[in-house]
């Protein structure tokens, strides 16, 4: 596919086929996405790529704890809330997504399903554990590393037909993740890429997201 329509078309994919996605496929995807650039050179990487079993137990473990009120427990430091611009245009995906799913604004019901679906990594036939060395820390860079390879790997599998989407609701109990995706002490956990070939009829994956205007966030200097 060409670069830019690439670009273009993807989006971010939250209801799966229950097909399962073959290894070499994801292997391939690998391959390419490892391409990206790193602060020198240091691939602070790891990938830990769960199916089956063993992905059941994590969506098991991680709704489980957060339905009994457990609190998130993330490998690093996270920001509790966003405010001002990024709190509107995080409330403006949600109203996108839900309105495309017919969730009424007081559907308590439905709205509790959605975060549900969330934290089982919306049932993806396969997540992508993403961490880095804890040694690394403060890692900024190396979490900046981390996304530059996410990004890959949600092109490259978008290119072969297969929708992604990054998120932190599948680790949010952090621990759970660990255990059944057997990550070694020594790593933190960053975040995870849910991956399957997208459900067309499920209505959330259309959801186009906005992007604001270049000019309110590029300032150019020393041109004329
Ligand atoms: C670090 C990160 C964490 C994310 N966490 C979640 C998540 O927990 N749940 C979710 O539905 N989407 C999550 N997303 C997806 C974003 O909501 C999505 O990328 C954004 O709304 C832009 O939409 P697009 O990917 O369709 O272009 C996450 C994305 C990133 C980069």
């Amino acid at each position: 596919m060409e670069f830019e329509a690439l670009v273009r078309g993807r989006r971010s994919i939250r209801g799966y086929k229950p097909d399962p996605v073959p290894r070499e496929i994801v292997e391939e995807i690998i391959e390419v996405a490892k391409g990206a650039p790193s602060s020198m050179n240091t691939q602070p990487w790891y990938l830990h790529v769960v199916t089956g079993e063993p992905l059941d137990k994590i969506r098991k473990g991680n709704t489980e704890r957060m339905l009994a009120g457990i609190k998130p427990e993330r490998d690093f430091p996270t920001k509790e809330a966003y405010e001002g611009i990024h709190r509107q245009r995080q409330i403006e995906i949600a109203v996108q997504l839900f309105a495309a799913m017919g969730i009424a604004r007081d559907d308590k019901e439905k709205r509790t399903d959605w975060v549900m679906r969330g934290f089982r990594q919306f049932d993806a036939p396969v997540s992508i554990v993403l961490t880095y060395d804890k040694i690394l820390e403060p890692a900024a860079i190396s979490q900046f590393d981390l996304g530059a390879v996410s990004y890959g790997i949600c092109l490259a599998a978008w290119e072969r037909g297969l929708g992604t989407v990054i998120n932190g609701q599948g680790v949010m109990q952090s621990a759970v993740v660990r255990e059944h995706a057997n990550i070694p002490d020594d790593q933190n956990i960053l975040t995870c890429i849910a991956m399957g070939y997208p459900n067309e009829e499920f209505s959330a994956n259309g959801v186009k997201s906005r992007r604001a205007a270049s000019e309110d966030f590029v300032t150019y200097v020393g041109f004329d």
